[in-house]
C-alpha cells in the first residue's frame, strides 16, 4: 500500500527544534506492507483523513524516519481480528484516530491502518467520512482533557425501558474555554455544554459566531487588554478551564481568570508556564489514551507512561458517541481534494497557521 512515512533523521528534526525552522519536506509517499493485525485489532481502508496540527509538529519535530504520519480517520473495516472487541464487522464504517509518526506500521495516512477493535467508533448513517473524520484527535483531547483531567461528568446513554436516553444535566457552573475557536475548543466547548456547564470561551471576534453556533455562552476577544478583568467581573467564580493554545501568555491568562478562586487548567502543551498561587497545571498528551508508554524525540525529549485510565476513558467515549452525534456536531469542514499531495498541501496550510475556525480534510479515492 502508499503512506506518507516521515524521512528526517534525529539530528535535523533536533535542528528543527532549535532553530524554530523547518529544512526540506520531511515526509514522502512510499509504499509499504498493509498492515498485519493482532487479535484485538481491526483492519481499516481508509476513506477520508483529518489534518491536525500534531501531523506537521510530528513531520517537523517528533517522527523517527520511516514512521507514518496522520491521526485522524474515516473509512472501512476489512478484517477483524479474532477477540477485537466492538462486534465489528467487514464493510462497518468507521472512524477514530491512531498514533501516528510513532510506528512504521500504524498511521492514518495510508492506505490501511489498524487500531484495537475498542478505540475506535461506528460511525452513524446521517454522517458522511468527511464529517466523521473530525471526530479524531480534537475529541478525543475535549473529552480527555474535561472528562478525565477536570472531572467534567460523563453524559452517557443508558437504557430506559429498553430505548437508549440521554441523562439531563444539571447545573454544573461556569467553565474557561481559552481558544474555543480551535478544533479542539469547538469539541470541548460542546461537551462541557452537554454536561450542564455554562461556557465562557475567548476568539478572535471574527470567530464568535461560531463558537456560539457550538453552544458557547460568551465569547471574549483574547487580543483585548481589558479581556481578564472583563471576564471575572461577569463569571467572578470560575475554577476549571481548558487552555486550548497553550503558547505564549495563554496560560497565563487562563490563571489569572481563575484564580480568586482557584482551581485547575489543563494545558495541550508544555510551554507558557505560569505560576498562579492556588492554581494547578495539568498538561495532557491524547496518545495516552492509547494505553502505551511512548516518548518524543527520545532520548533527549520528555516521555509518556501508559494510561489504563486514559484508554479506558476513550473506550468508553467511542462507545457512546453514535447516541450523541447529534449534539456533538462535526468540526466546520473544508475538504482539499483526494490523495496524498492534499495532505501536504493542507500540512503547508496548518504549518503557516492559516487556518482558521475549519478543519481541513483529504479522501483517498
Ligand atoms: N496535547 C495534545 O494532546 C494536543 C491535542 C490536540 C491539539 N494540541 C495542540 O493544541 C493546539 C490547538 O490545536 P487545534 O487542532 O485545536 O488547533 P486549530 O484548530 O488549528 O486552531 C486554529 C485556531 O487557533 C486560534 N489561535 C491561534 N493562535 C492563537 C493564540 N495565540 N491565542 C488564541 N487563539 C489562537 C485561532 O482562532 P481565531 O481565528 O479565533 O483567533 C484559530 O482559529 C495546537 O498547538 C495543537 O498542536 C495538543
Amino acid at each position: 500500500m502508499e503512506a506518507l512515512v516521515a524521512n528526517r533523521g534525529v539530528l535535523l528534526r533536533a535542528l528543527n527544534v532549535a532553530s524554530g525552522k523547518t529544512i526540506g519536506q520531511g515526509c514522502q509517499v512510499k509504499r509499504i506492507p498493509v498492515p498485519t493485525i493482532s487479535d484485538q485489532e481491526i483492519l481499516i481502508k481508509v476513506h477520508t483523513v483529518a489534518l491536525n496540527p500534531i501531523d506537521f509538529k510530528s513531520v517537523d519535530l517528533i517522527a523517527s524516519r520511516g514512521s507514518v504520519i496522520g491521526c485522524d480517520y474515516a473509512g472501512e473495516v476489512v478484517d477483524v481480528g479474532k477477540h477485537a472487541l466492538g462486534m465489528w464487522k467487514v464493510g462497518d464504517r468507521v472512524a477514530g484516530f491512531v498514533h501516528g509518526g510513532n510506528y512504521s506500521n500504524r498511521g492514518s495516512f495510508s492506505e490501511y491502518l489498524k487500531v484495537d477493535g475498542d478505540l475506535a467508533w461506528r460511525v452513524p448513517d446521517e454522517l458522511r467520512d468527511e464529517e466523521a473524520s473530525t471526530y479524531g484527535v480534537p475529541a478525543a483531547t475535549a473529552m480527555l482533557a474535561l472528562n478525565v483531567r477536570l472531572g467534567v461528568p460523563w453524559v452517557d446513554a443508558t437504557s430506559v425501558g429498553g430505548e437508549m436516553q440521554l441523562q439531563s444535566p444539571e447545573n454544573r457552573g461556569t467553565i474557561l474555554i481559552y481558544a474555543g475557536s480551535t478544533s479542539v475548543g469547538l469539541f470541548a466547548i460542546q461537551l462541557a455544554k452537554r454536561a450542564g456547564y455554562t461556557v465562557v470561551t475567548t476568539a478572535s471576534p471574527h470567530s464568535f459566531d461560531l463558537v456560539k453556533k457550538y453552544g458557547a455562552d460568551s465569547a471574549f476577544d483574547y487580543r483585548s487588554t481589558t479581556a481578564v478583568r472583563d471576564i471575572v467581573k461577569e463569571h467572578p467564580s470560575i475554577t476549571q478551564a481548558l487552555d486550548c493554545i497553550s503558547e505564549g501568555r495563554s496560560t497565563e491568562f487562563c490563571a489569572q481568570v481563575i484564580k480568586k478562586s482557584g482551581g485547575k487548567i489543563v494545558t495541550l502543551l508544555d510551554q507558557g508556564k505560569s505560576k498562579v498561587r492556588g492554581v494547578q497545571y495539568d498538561f495532557l498528551v491524547v496518545f495516552t489514551a492509547f494505553g502505551h508508554k511512548f516518548a518524543f524525540l527520545p532520548p533527549i525529549g520528555p516521555s509518556f507512561p501508559a494510561s489504563p485510565s486514559d484508554r479506558e476513558a476513550l473506550a468508553r467515549f467511542y462507545a457512546n458517541l453514535p447516541q450523541f452525534v447529534k449534539d456533538v456536531k462535526p468540526l466546520p469542514l473544508r475538504v482539499l481534494g483526494s490523495g496524498f499531495d492534499k495532505i501536504i498541501l493542507g500540512l503547508n496550510e496548518l504549518r503557516q497557521g492559516k487556518v482558521s475556525g475549519q478543519n481541513l480534510a483529504v479522501n483517498f479515492e
